[in-house]
């Protein structure tokens, strides 16, 4: 598997991770199957949060993946914080409470990554700060990042917190695209062009911060696979005529196609399939041409000015 840079040069992971919010549903050998697929293709970043299951995630995969401190330096662990029962939390005190539990559901003694999970409106820059510092003296947490944020909030955490902000997880898709939508559409009246995130894609490649797919097989928040959808049948078609072409599955296209995006993404992959991670691996297979993106990102319901 291909390798990518992360954050502003932080250090080089596989460009497909696995996202483990599903693996609290796996049991012990299912959940090692799964990792170990995941490692034999070279996935070598895994992405977690204090609430996947309850916690349960990040313990499953504690005991499937079973790091001792060799294994642990060959991989990257990333998990967040922040998302409360009816609430968000970034308080100085919830940010430490929240990574001590992950680093103890996940038998380790640091994070590689901490992201916060969704913007605390209440959020106050300087307590962030002090939490990230705390972290990184500590030798808990080595990078900070966030998660589906946009510019001005990301400026705003920057006016306290020294250490680089190098990750932004989003959803994005060939089913959800607006980050895309809008700087193709700037100054139309059509709807595309109505930016709901401030410019976030462009934001990002400027300021080397990684941006992390999350849900790219999912259309909607969560409603559902548009691979084999009804609603998606011209996507589909046009998919399964480019994984033809390229010889691969046509979930392996999906992926191949955030993958082509020059901003160096790292698509999140949510499987608890172990068969499934094979296919969507290929995706590393495939670099398609300009025709061929845009091919995709048409029969996906979107038009060109
Ligand atoms: N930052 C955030 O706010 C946020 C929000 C949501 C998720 N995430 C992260 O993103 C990761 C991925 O999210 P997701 O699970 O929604 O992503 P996804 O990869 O789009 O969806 C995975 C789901 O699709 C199913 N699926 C159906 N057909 C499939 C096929 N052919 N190949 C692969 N999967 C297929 C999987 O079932 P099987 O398991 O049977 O394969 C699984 O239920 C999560 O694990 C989490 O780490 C972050």
């Amino acid at each position: 598997m291909k390798k990518i840079t992360i954050g502003p040069g932080w250090f080089q992971a596989s460009s497909i991770a696995l996202g483990c919010m599903r693996i609290s549903s796996l049991n012990d050998k299912d959940a090692e199957h799964l990792i170990r697929t995941a490692l034999d293709e070279g996935i070598d970043f895994f992405d977690h949060a204090d609430i996947y299951g309850g916690g349960r995630s990040e313990e499953v995969f504690a005991r499937a993946a079973g790091l001792n401190a060799d294994r642990r330096e060959q991989v990257r662990i990333q998990t967040k914080c922040g998302i409360c029962k009816g609430y968000f939390d970034f308080s100085r005190d919830h940010i430490l409470a929240s990574v001590d539990g992950s680093l103890r559901r996940l038998k380790t003694d640091y994070i590689d990554v901490l992201l916060l999970h969704r913007p605390d409106t209440l959020v106050e820059p300087d307590e962030v700060a002090e939490a990230f510092s705390i972290l990184q003296s500590a030798g808990k947490v080595r990078f900070f990042g966030v998660s589906n944020q946009n510019p001005g909030q990301i400026e705003l955490l920057k006016q306290a917190v020294t250490q680089p902000i190098g990750v932004n997880q989003l959803q994005l898709s060939l089913a959800f695209t607006g980050m895309i939508d809008t700087g193709l559409n700037v100054n139309m009246q059509n709807s595309a062009s109505v930016s709901h995130d401030n410019g976030i894609l462009d934001y990002c490649r400027l300021h080397r911060i990684t941006i992390q797919p999350w849900s790219p097989l999912q259309y909607g928040f969560f409603a559902g696979v548009f691979l084999g959808s009804d609603k998606y049948a011209e996507l589909n078609r046009a998919i399964a005529d480019l994984a033809a072409r390229y010889d691969v599955p046509e979930s392996a296209m999906a992926i191949a196609w955030l993958l082509r995006h020059p901003a160096s993404m790292q698509p999140i992959v949510g499987t608890t399939h172990a068969g499934h991670l094979k296919d969507l691996c290929q995706a590393d297979r495939v670099t398609l041409t300009r025709p061929e993106w845009y091919a995709l990102y048409r029969a996906a319901g979107n038009t060109l000015p």
